[in-house]
């Protein structure tokens, strides 16, 4: 899958099993799609559009009536990659093969020219009647795919083929048709994010304004590509990767020790966090007072990434750059001088980019390739970053 194609309409038909897709829509978001609910209305019976909003975090609308400044159903079905329908119910199918458009699913559907799936679920003898197998034949002849629904107990006492399939099974050919294979499995990714803090006294530090958004955004692609990760993280909010090993470290040098001891055994060093030059020549243990506060004599840090690199093997590196000025001459500098392969250059003029959820900047690779990128969020860069370790890793 290409890293950005990723944005979901998951349509919802007025079937049981409705309740199902609540965790359908959480696998799917677990494994990194972006995902929109469009229910139908009447499948609200059993699934209400709240339930659907708190689990989507998005605004879920049933009608093109709602929100019509936007024209929804035409900027939801140009944003869309994918578009998954489940359950589809006898009456959507049939309402899909006909071409209706009387909700904003329907609407979506025919204004969309993406790969469709549809995960039917209804009773038997509703599935076998020869109206629903001549609607099934028309959509797959039209290229939408259609799985078989599973055989076994329906809700009442009856039996048949007719069952939502396990959500698992759905996953595994929705992940088949979108391509998104977990193409970092058995990779072990090492990731440093945050800033560092160099301390002065118990009170004061020397820090930086970086906010480890973007190194969050690594680990969690990271993760939903099926590598192992571990991110050094210094100073900053990890309560959202609680399924990863993270080491906490505060200063450049528990920084680097902690990298250190990764290292050998990873197979791509990323290097986001935003690491302190220098570092005062003396912390102490009392508070100083202000009267005599006026200098802070520094010492340097070492080069974390330029030290690592130089003990390297197999490793792909990939470092960042924040610059204010000469930004791709400046960057090219770093990525032949700390023997990286890959190399993104921040603007970081007026603080912008620290603490956003997007970026702009400029991929640089050994070989010279330059993908400038406007305004992108955190998240498409994390994966295109992954791509090219992907790539260089062969
Ligand atoms: N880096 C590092 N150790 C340092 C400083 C930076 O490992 N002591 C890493 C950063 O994590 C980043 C890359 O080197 O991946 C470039 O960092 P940057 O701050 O842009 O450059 P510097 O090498 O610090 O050079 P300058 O401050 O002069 O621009």
């Amino acid at each position: 899958m290409s890293a950005i194609a990723r944005e979901v309409v998951l349509g919802v038909g007025a079937g049981i099993a409705a309740y199902k897709s609540c965790d359908l829509l959480r696998r799917l978001q677990d494994r990194g799609y972006a995902v929109t609910v469009v229910p139908t209305p009447s499948s609200l019976n059993f699934v209400g559009a709240a339930t659907w909003q708190a689990l989507s975090g998005r605004p879920v609308a049933t009608h093109v009536w709602e929100n019509s400044h936007e024209v929804s159903h035409i900027s939801l079905a140009q944003r869309a990659h994918f578009f998954l329908i489940a359950p589809a119910t006898a009456d959507l199918i049939a309402r899909m093969s006909a071409g209706r458009a009387d909700d904003l699913l329907t609407n979506l559907i025919l204004a969309a020219n993406v790969p469709i799936m549809i995960v039917p679920a209804m009773h038997p003898q509703m599935w076998n009647d020869a109206a629903t197998v001549a609607n099934v034949a028309t959509l797959r002849s039209r290229g939408y795919v259609v799985m078989e629904p599973e055989i076994g107990r329906l809700t009442g006492s009856d039996s048949g083929q007719g069952r939502f399939p396990q959500v698992s099974s759905i996953i595994e050919r929705f992940d088949q048709l979108t391509g998104n294979l977990r193409d970092l499995q058995g990779k072990r990714i090492l990731i440093s994010g945050g800033g560092t803090r160099e301390s002065i006294d118990p009170v004061r530090f020397i820090g930086n304004r970086s906010s480890g958004k973007q190194a969050t955004a690594l680990a969690t692609a990271a993760v939903l590509r099926g590598a192992e990760v571990t991110l050094v993280a210094a100073n900053m909010d990890t309560s959202s990767l609680d399924t990863l090993a993270v080491h906490h470290v505060e200063s450049a040098a528990q920084m680097h020790l902690a990298l250190a001891k990764e290292f050998e055994s990873c197979d791509v060093l990323i290097m986001c966090a935003a690491v302190a030059d220098a570092k005062p020549s003396q912390s102490t243990i009392e508070k100083i007072k202000k009267a005599i506060f006026t200098t802070i004599e520094l010492e340097p840090n070492p080069d974390i990434l330029a030290e690592l690199s130089r003990k390297k093997s197999q490793q792909i590196m990939i470092g960042f750059a924040a610059e204010t000025s000469n930004l791709i001459t400046s960057a090219q500098a770093k990525l032949k001088s700390k023997g990286l392969d890959v190399i993104y250059v921040n603007d970081v003029s007026d603080g912008a980019i620290f603490g956003k959820d997007t970026t702009s900047g400029t991929i640089i690779t050994r070989n010279g390739e330059e993908i400038a990128l406007k305004e992108v969020s955190k998240d498409a860069l994390a994966h295109l970053l992954l791509d090219h370790a992907l790539r260089q890793l062969g």
